[in-house]
């Protein structure tokens, strides 16, 4: 089955068209350059860049794919969650495209997709990645850190989320007061990596001793705020480095303490994580450090392009989705707030 997929959900225009588990192609247009000098995305510019570029990228995906318009059996898009008026317009040229080319459409959820894009393959079926359920998943983005108990293809089990800002959102706002633009993490990443001594500032760990599952990191970045204004230009521009290595552990350790935690909890070894932030080197390793104390595995999308928000994954969920019979109607409106739930039959 060819799926043609689309997801706006945020600022990126993204189209892929999938058979299965393979990518056939993989369009993105990042907007990022739009929204940098804002320091955030701007809902109505991404609305207003979304509509402007679709349809070039839908044909470019189509093109890229080799396959012919008759030779696609399914649309699906994003349904949510994401920014309201971008999610309307993936969705609108989803049941555009539905109607015109007389194809079924799968309304898809954009967090299952971070989840499935850890299993997506080139179009040679590499990596061969057997799917063994079950497994602890995070999503660490922009917009979201959450541990899903991923407990079958479909089935999930939320386990904790932020009760404020995402992981990503904490080290763009601390990269925003060092200086470093938007988004910031990779900027951060880099910086961190040259550095000898990775946590001289000992920032707080927000939420390490509370029982559950869930983060918090607004008090982090409340923290870091302060400790900047006591400091002067000069201290913080010669210790730039130091500070944003220092702020990335606290954000880091957070995360794979609570990782170790959920293990414990469920009793599941084997991870899987997804999300921008997760194409962070030196969190991947921390991660593979974590899991080989328990002899499990980790996976993460194997390339850039599949941490980030793309359309593959949201084929790739469609596919499974299709298999079970779940198509959508042409009357699917956009949920911004959109929860992941268990949907298979
Ligand atoms: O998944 P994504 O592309 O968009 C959503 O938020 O849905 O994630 C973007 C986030 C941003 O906060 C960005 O700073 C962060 O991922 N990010 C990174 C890295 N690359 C992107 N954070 C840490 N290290 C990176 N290498
Ligand atoms: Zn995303």
């Amino acid at each position: 089955m060819n799926i043609l997929a689309i997801d706006t959900s945020c600022d990126e225009t993204a189209v892929a068209v999938t058979n299965g588990r393979k990518i056939l192609s993989n369009i993105i247009y990042s907007q990022v350059l739009l929204h940098q000098k804002w320091g955030g995305v701007v809902p109505s510019l991404a609305k207003r860049a979304h509509e402007e570029r679709i349809d070039g990228i839908v044909a470019l995906a189509v093109k890229k794919s080799s396959l012919q318009w008759e030779d696609i059996d399914a649309i699906a898009v994003t349904q949510g969650p994401g920014l309201a008026i971008a999610l309307g317009v993936g969705i609108s040229k989803a049941k555009e495209l539905a109607q015109k080319y007389n194809k079924p459409l799968l309304g898809i959820n954009h967090l299952e997709g971070h989840l499935y894009s850890v299993f997506a393959q080139n179009s040679k079926g590499k990596p061969e990645r057997e799917i063994v359920f079950p497994y602890l998943s995070m999503i660490i983005s922009g917009g979201h850190t959450e541990f899903i108990l991923w407990k079958n293809h479909l089935e999930y089990e939320m386990l904790g989320s932020t009760l404020d800002d995402a992981a990503g959102e904490a080290l763009d706002k601390a990269g925003k007061l060092l200086g470093l633009g938007y988004p910031a993490g990779a900027v951060v990443e880099r910086l961190a990596e040259t550095v000898k001594q990775s946590d001289p500032y000992e920032f707080p760990r927000p939420m390490l001793h509370s029982k559950d599952l869930n983060f918090s990191f607004s008090g982090l970045n409340t923290s870091f705020y302060y400790f900047l204004k006591k400091i002067s230009e000069e201290e913080k521009n010669t210790n730039i480095a130091l500070l944003a290595s220092s702020f990335q552990e606290a954000v880091f350790d957070t995360i794979i303490h609570k990782a170790e935690d959920a293990i414990k909890k469920t009793g599941v070894h084997n991870l899987v994580i997804g999300g921008g932030v997760s194409a962070n080197k030196y969190l991947r390793k921390r991660f593979r450090t974590l899991v080989k104390k328990y002899s499990g595995i980790v996976y993460f999308p194997t390339i850039k392009s599949l941490t980030g928000d793309n359309a593959a994954m949201i084929g790739i969920t469609a596919w499974k989705k299709a298999e079970n019979g779940l198509f959508s109607t042409n009357t699917i409106e956009r949920e911004p707030r959109m929860k992941i739930i268990s949907t298979c039959k």
